[in-house]
């Protein structure tokens, strides 16, 4: 009898253990992309990936980076994929017919694993353009998901618990922008005293469900990147909202690199900009974690009380691996 409970018990675990990517099944059906060696997976996990800062007409890495990904997606079997924001560079699109669509989004990520629902935010290159149209790219393709400057989901963890999203627009948060003459047009449409109430009533949802609170916005708190100086503006609106909530993770992009950022408080931070152009520009800060001027993406995989997120560069290798549980 102790011995079967013992059996239980270590079949229970192994259950949510950490375990290698088994593609066996993909590449018997006639799946040709490739694997990405070492990918790890937790059982029956939200699994998706983030990456930002990428629409260069498949340029500056950018279908290299997207094949890699398309890869980890297929390995994870992944729901969705995150933009941390500054889809099309250098200004955005005009419309929701400009051709940029096509060059730097829909024909650099073609793979099937890629035609997932993407929730994407807002940049500062995405406001030199027509930020309406990014909203409305939403309504006619089956992909792109913006409805609105910012908003917010659930997702749904196995065991009834939720992870609740926030997507937020930081633009409005910078207060340099306000100077450019080029994004006064579109920031004039923001009320950031606004967007800041509705995400402290949007934190405050008391679902006992919601195991996770993770925040995306473009910009980031923390960064040992090129912006090291001058995240000030916005880390003093947000990090008091992320820490009365406790937070978990902050996603954002901004600097052209991928970290991994640690400060005092709940909230991790992940930064990962690195869809196409590199600025790598390292300062090692006493928040740093993991820093690597190079080319990616990361994917994430959250159980209820713990999350593992993967670092992987452009040749599809994983530069690091964290299992973090629910602090
Ligand atoms: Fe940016």
């Amino acid at each position: 009898m102790r011995i079967c409970l013992l059996v239980l018990l270590f079949c229970a675990c192994q259950a949510n253990a950490q375990r290698p990517v088994d593609y066996s099944g993909q590449l018997a059906a006639g799946y040709e992309l490739g694997v990405i060696p070492g990918l790890q997976t937790l059982d029956n996990a939200l699994n998706f990936a983030v990456i930002g800062d990428w629409g260069r007409q498949g340029e500056f890495h950018q279908r290299e980076v997207a094949l890699q990904m398309a890869k980890a997606m297929a390995g994870l079997g992944g729901s969705f994929i995150i933009s941390t924001g500054d889809n099309i560079y250098p200004q955005g699109v005009a419309s929701v017919q400009d051709p940029l669509w096509q060059s730097s989004f829909e024909q650099v990520y073609h793979h099937a694993w890629l035609q997932r629902d993407w929730y994407a935010i807002l940049g500062n290159h995405d406001y030199y353009g027509n930020v309406d149209a990014q909203i409305d790219y939403g309504k006619i393709s089956r992909r792109w998901h913006m409805p609105a400057r910012y908003y917010t989901m659930k997702k749904q963890l196995s065991g009834g618990k939720k992870v609740q999203f926030v997507f937020l627009d930081t633009n409005g948060l910078e207060n340099g922008y306000y100077n450019d003459p080029e994004m006064t047009a579109e920031l004039s449409k923001q009320d950031t005293t606004a967007q800041l109430r509705w995400l402290r009533e949007t934190l405050a949802d008391t679902d006992p469900t919601i195991q996770w609170r993770v925040v995306v916005g473009h910009h980031p708190l923390y960064t040992a990147g090129k912006r090291v100086a001058i995240t000030g503006p916005v880390r003093s609106k947000l990090e008091p909202i992320l820490n009365q909530f406790k937070v978990d993770v902050y996603l954002c992009g901004h600097d052209h690199d991928l970290q991994y950022n640690k400060p005092a408080g709940p909230t991790h931070h992940f930064l990962s900009g690195a869809g196409s152009e590199l600025s790598n520009v390292p300062h090692q800060m006493p928040w740093s974690v993991f820093y690597k001027g190079v080319n990616g993406f990361m994917t994430f995989s959250i159980q209820p009380d713990k999350f593992l997120v993967q670092i992987i560069d452009a040749k599809g290798a994983i530069l690091y691996t964290k299992l973090i549980p629910k602090g």
